[in-house]
């Protein structure tokens, strides 16, 4: 399995770095931090009203996951991101999803959303330019947290196949690359 870190290092280096947007955040913190509810909201009114991602959720568990994704929430705009901040994004965020089988599109769609309605709420808020500055910074950090949980979703099924076939991961990618060149020349 890849090391978060490098997984962070690639984007740092190409997206920028990450610090400079912590302390943007931890500048408003203590304000973003109340906005947690809004933005909850509008992420699980929309999950649960598609039937395809309203059916991943058990009866009766909307309240966790709201309690959870707040706790996200107002750390992520804490601007306070040590390295147990990101082994979480990586190791617990990221696979307790893959544990319930909730795909990538799923994920960096409602990223998408909540990035979105943190820019509306922002729009609301701030004068232009602060809610750019701030929006900005709320992007940077949900994005890289999005890619550690994108990246932690490929590698553990690249894993997993290597484990339950005995291929070792270069031939699986191997074969990747052929069924990438076979739909590529489909059309
Ligand atoms: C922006 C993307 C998302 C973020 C930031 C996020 C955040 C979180 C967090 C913080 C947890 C608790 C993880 C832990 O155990 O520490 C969690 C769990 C969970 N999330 Fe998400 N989530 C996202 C997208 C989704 C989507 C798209 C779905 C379903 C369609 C979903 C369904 C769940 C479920 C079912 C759990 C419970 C996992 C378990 O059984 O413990 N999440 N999420």
């Amino acid at each position: 399995m890849k090391d978060y870190r490098e997984v962070l290092k690639s984007f740092e280096s190409i997206a920028g770095p990450i610090k400079p947007h912590a302390e943007v955040l931890r500048r408003y913190a203590e304000n973003l931090k109340e906005w947690d509810e809004l933005l909850v909201k509008v992420f699980y009114d929309t999950l649960f009203s598609y039937g395809t991602s309203a059916s991943i959720f058990r009866e009766g568990e909307r309240t966790e996951r709201e309690v959870a994704l707040k706790m996200w929430y107002r750390r992520v705009v804490s601007g306070e991101w040590d390295e147990s901040f990101w082994e979480w994004q990586f190791r617990k965020v990221g696979f307790a999803h893959v544990i319930r089988g909730i795909p990538n599109e799923f994920i960096l769609s409602a990223m998408s959303l909540l990035q979105r309605t943190f820019l509306e709420k922002a729009l609301q808020e701030f004068p232009v330019e602060e809610a750019v500055r701030v929006y900005t910074a709320f992007k940077h950090i949900t994005d890289a947290v999005a890619t550690l949980m994108a990246a932690g979703y490929m590698y553990c099924y690249l894993e997993a196949l290597s484990e339950s076939t005995g291929m070792p991961p270069a031939l699986i990618e191997r074969h990747a690359v052929l069924l990438a060149r076979r739909i590529y020349e489909e059309i």
